[in-house]
């Protein structure tokens, strides 16, 4: 692997030994991802290891400073516990790697076994979390949500990922809410009872207020004290 950038700003939090890579796992359409261990202890088999490494080529589409943003946003959600830890990244010329905390398993590959309409909820709440956190994910859908072996819900791949103006909180979270309902309808999955939990929420969400209201209400405050200050001169 190359060399480590130093003082980069993506500080190593954890993987301090050398890492290995294993077999790919799977791959989309900005990178490839593979089996990886961090650990000395288990790198006997390398293919069932707790972490994974995305590959990101750069090119057109993807250079350095998406990459960067892809990052940061992911560990911003991971803080909040709404994605998988990032323990190391590295950039070379050709792309950037980063290594993260494997799941057990992506939305899709749940739904093809059960119709759990609970499952909805759980998105629905890790949805508005990140949207809290003034995230607009952008590539809402059921191969990018994943979720751990207690049916946690941990979002992936914020390679499209931006940060949200103000007052557009709403119109984010629409977005990926539709996004996610066209594509469970797409891929013909039988969920019936997911997808009417899911379009009930979609629906309650027009109506989604964000969190974290502190400069509205300073804004509120300070208009009244004008109206206050105002209608004293008039008196
Ligand atoms: N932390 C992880 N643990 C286990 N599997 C993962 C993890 N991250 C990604 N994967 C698997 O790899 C696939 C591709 O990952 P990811 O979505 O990040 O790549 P991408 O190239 O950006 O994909 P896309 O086609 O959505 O743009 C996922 O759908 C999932 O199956
Ligand atoms: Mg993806």
């Amino acid at each position: 692997m190359s060399a480590r950038i130093e003082n980069d700003r993506f500080e190593t939090v954890g993987c301090l030994q050398d890492y290995r890579i294993g077999e790919k796992l799977g791959s989309g359409s900005h990178g490839s991802i593979y089996h990886t261990c961090c650990d000395e202890n288990e790198i006997e088999d390398i293919n069932n290891c707790e972490y994974v490494t995305k590959e990101v080529k750069f090119n057109r589409y993807n250079n350095i400073r998406s990459f960067r943003q892809e990052v940061l946003l992911q560990k911003k959600a991971a803080r909040h516990h709404l994605a998988p830890e990032i323990v190391k990244t590295e950039i070379k010329g050709t792309g950037g790697i980063f290594v993260m905390k494997k799941v057990y398993q992506t939305l899709y590959d749940h739904l093809l076994q059960n119709d759990d309409e609970d499952m909805a909820d759980k998105i629905y709440s890790a949805l508005t979390s990140l949207i809290n956190l003034k995230i607009h994910h952008n590539d809402f859908h059921i191969r990018n949500i994943m979720m751990d072996k207690h049916y946690n819900v941990l979002l992936i791949d914020f390679g499209k990922s931006t940060t949200i103006e103000e007052g557009k909180s709403n119109e984010c979270l629409n977005k990926d809410f539709d996004k996610l309902i066209d594509t469970v309808m797409s891929e013909e999955l039988s969920v019936p009872k997911f997808l009417k939990r899911l379009i009930e929420l979609h629906r309650s969400s027009f109506a989604f207020k964000p969190k974290n209201t502190k400069s509205r209400n300073k804004s509120v405050k300070r208009k009244s004290k004008n109206t206050k200050r105002k209608s004293k001169s008039t008196i």
